[in-house]
């Protein structure tokens, strides 16, 4: 990869995203999964690894192409993409992209449900580990710089400045995914840049504009001392 990488103010930069959605098994043919195509953390690898900076890209099953040029880990679950997250520690930043199952189930089947067995089957779930909130407070190896991400329909700038602290990142790029906004699987954007210094909202753009920007931001951000 090493000569690859591209001159830019994040040469030399480890980037970690995750992206795309986790798939939890409920037996060898089906699973549990949030809706995403991957679309939004492949953008910002494409305009991280066009600043220079060396990403690794760790995504679960997602239908966008991954990114040309990062260091791609593809996984299934939450729990191995986690693993995965803190085998490629340290990083300068990560940015958690994935739309991550918030449940599991607790203990998935080695062999196919049947239907014909009877009644409805019972699925006790257990809660998937959070990623970004892991990251986020690591004792050791704390990224100088976490951003996560909140898709919300109701009250967006309080929910995301809250979740900002019960996880403990640095930002969170916070959208409206309201049907009204025709951003769920849309082209275009709005988002809302939470910071500790406060909520800043960004003009609706399209994901790659948005992409661009953030990566223009996180270039600043990790910046030594030069602001
Ligand atoms: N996230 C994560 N690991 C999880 C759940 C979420 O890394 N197990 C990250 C997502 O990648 C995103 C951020 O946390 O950057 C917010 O995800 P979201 O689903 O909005 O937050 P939750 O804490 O799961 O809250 P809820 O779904 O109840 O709104
Ligand atoms: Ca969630």
């Amino acid at each position: 990869i090493a000569a690859t990488l591209r001159d830019g103010p994040l040469k030399g930069r480890r980037i970690l995203i995750t992206s795309g959605p986790t798939h939890e098994p409920i037996d060898p043919v089906r699973y549990i999964a949030n809706r995403s195509s991957g679309a939004q953390g492949t953008a910002i690898a494409r305009a991280l690894i066009a600043l220079g900076a060396e990403v690794i890209f760790v995504t679960g099953p997602a239908d966008a192409p991954p990114p040309d040029g990062a260091e791609l880990h593809r996984v299934e679950t939450a729990h191995q993409m986690l693993d995965a997250c803190h085998k490629v520690l340290p990083v300068d930043a990560a940015i958690c992209a994935a739309a991550v199952a918030d449940w599991r189930v607790a203990s998935a089947s080695s062999s196919k449900m049947k239907k014909d067995k009877g009644g409805l089957p019972k699925l006790e779930l257990a809660e998937n580990p959070d990623i970004l909130a892991t990251l986020s407070q690591l004792a050791d190896q704390r990224p100088a710089l976490v951003v996560g991400f909140a898709a919300e329909t109701d009250d967006v700038a309080q929910n995301a400045t809250a979740k900002r602290l019960r996880k403990g990142c640095d930002w969170i790029v916070a959208n409206d995914v309201s049907p009204h906004t025709g951003i769920m699987g849309g082209t275009e954007n709005e988002v809302t840049l939470i910071t500790a210094a406060g909520a800043e909202p960004w003009p609706r753009m399209s994901k790659g504009q948005v992409a661009a920007r953030l990566a223009t931001r996180i270039a600043e951000a990790l910046v030594p001392d030069a602001a």
